[in-house]
């Protein structure tokens, strides 16, 4: 079997959680990686809302293993704040839940340390969730961090070491702060954390893999906050991109089957950066409100504009996406014309080529399509679609070469139109 993995196509929040819920049937493990409590993966289902920022979106659905990959970041603090959250509304955890010894800690310090960073950027600030993903990939890459494993041999010491380390660079910062509180939160998660497995996932993985299990892949943040291919540097600080996938679970590449991208019908973006399609007006406003555009993780108002097809486009080819996912179209119920972007205009050049610098200027070219007026957030299946949203799905297939699979027209579980099955 293959790995089939989910991601988004643009700066996040695309819906990621509700999709994974809906197609975690078809799965027998459910893993993230990358990524860590920067995500907010909202679902919706039997009127409960849940939002996860470090457990995978398959843990509701009875009978499935979620794995918390190597790749992910983990605050133990959050972690235990997340269980707990789940456990009382009547969820058991302990045996659906196991988490890789590789995956990094995110120490209290670290979020200090991304406080300090962010201050002393000053304007250029890049609006990080602050959860000190930033300082502990940093570690990673340094070789300076600390893994789940090392939890179970030694942990005082190594520990501690860390914080001495941290506590010298805060300074230079001159950086004010209280750990106690942090500290006490901190070592409360990671007694939590001891009730679940700790794993070699990457042997995990691949033996389920082999013995015909399948497993799906859930991305965080989106392709256009990765490290590598993002509007750097206001990114986040891993590969969100499907190779991500491999080095985050230690699955090979020819072990990827398929490759879910998932995009809105529109686009956001929370934090700083280069938003070529953003609106600052009214229509901005009204999307805003209608897609209830805030941060699950930090309440902040998303930035909103059109749909951006020279980043969706890039964003494709980067992971090679096999099949695509189209999220809120409900929210356009409302707009008499759609505009998508199809070109940028870079230095007064046209050009469909998404550019070495997004923060250098993009204007966006345009072209115009008919709205549906039609509340869409009832149907059921795409026969109920109107004329004019079937134009746009079409113009979509021909723009990005992939086809919808899936329409999402509502939060809901329920409201999820499966366009056909392979
Ligand atoms: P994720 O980070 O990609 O999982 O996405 P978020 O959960 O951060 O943001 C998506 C938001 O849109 C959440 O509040 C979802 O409940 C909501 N949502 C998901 N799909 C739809 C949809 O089709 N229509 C509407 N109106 N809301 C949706
Ligand atoms: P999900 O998985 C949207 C953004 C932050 C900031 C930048 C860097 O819910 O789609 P970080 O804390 O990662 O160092 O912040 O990335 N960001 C997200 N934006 N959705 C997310 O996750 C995000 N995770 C990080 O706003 O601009
Ligand atoms: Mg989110």
């Amino acid at each position: 079997m293959k790995v089939d993995v989910l991601l988004g196509l643009q700066w996040g929040d695309e819906g990621k959680g509700k999709v994974v819920d809906v197609l975690t049937p078809g799965y027998d493990v459910v893993t993230r990686f990358q990524g860590g409590p920067n995500a907010g993966h909202t679902l919706e289902f039997e009127g409960n809302k849940f939002v996860l920022r470090s457990i995978p979106s398959g843990i509701f659905q009875g009978g499935k293993i979620n794995v918390i990959g190597n790749g992910v970041v983990l605050d133990p603090a959050l972690f235990k704040g997340e269980i707990d959250a789940l456990e009382v509304s009547g969820h058991p955890l302990t045996e659906r839940l196991k988490i890789s010894k590789k995956a990094h800690l995110i120490l209290p310090t670290h979020r200090l340390l991304d406080a300090a960073y962010e201050s002393a950027k000053g304007e250029g600030k890049i609006g990080t969730t602050g959860k000190g993903i930033g300082p502990t990939y940093t570690d990673k890459i340094s070789r300076n961090g600390l893994r789940v494993g090392d939890i179970l041999h030694n942990f005082e010491e190594k520990y501690s070491k860390a914080i001495a380390r941290h506590k010298e660079i805060l300074k230079q910062y001159d950086f004010e702060y209280d750990l106690t509180e942090l500290e006490k939160a901190w070592f409360e998660g990671v007694e939590c954390m001891k009730r679940f497995e700790f794993i070699d996932s990457e042997h995990y993985i691949n033996n389920a893999l082999k013995s015909g299990k399948k497993v799906l892949a859930e991305g965080a943040q989106g392709t256009m906050l990765d490290i590598d291919f993002g509007s750097y540097p206001f990114v986040t600080s891993s590969n969100t991109v499907c190779a991500g996938a491999c080095t985050g679970l230690g699955v090979a590449p020819r072990n990827i089957g398929e490759v879910y991208g998932i995009f809105k019908a529109y686009c956001t973006r929370v934090g700083a950066g280069p938003f070529p399609t953003e609106l600052f007006d009214e229509t901005g406003e009204l999307m805003r409100k209608i897609g209830s555009e805030f941060g699950a993780v930090t309440g902040r108002p998303r930035r909103c504009g059109w749909i951006d097809l020279v980043a969706l486009k890039y964003a494709v080819m980067i992971n090679g996406v096999s099949k695509l996912i189209m999220m809120k179209s409900d929210v356009m119920d409302a707009f008499d014309t759609i505009k998508a972007c199809v070109a940028y205009k870079v230095d007064g050049i046209e050009t469909n080529q998404f550019p070495f610098d997004l923060n250098e200027g993009a204007e966006p070219v345009y072209v115009e399509l008919p709205g549906w007026k039609t509340n869409m957030t009832k149907m059921q299946s795409e026969d109920e679609f109107p004329e004019e949203f079937n134009a746009y799905l079409t113009f979509l297939e021909e723009q990005l070469e992939v086809p919808i699979k899936i329409v999402s027209v509502g939060p809901d579980r329920a409201q999820t139109i499966i366009r056909y099955n392979d």
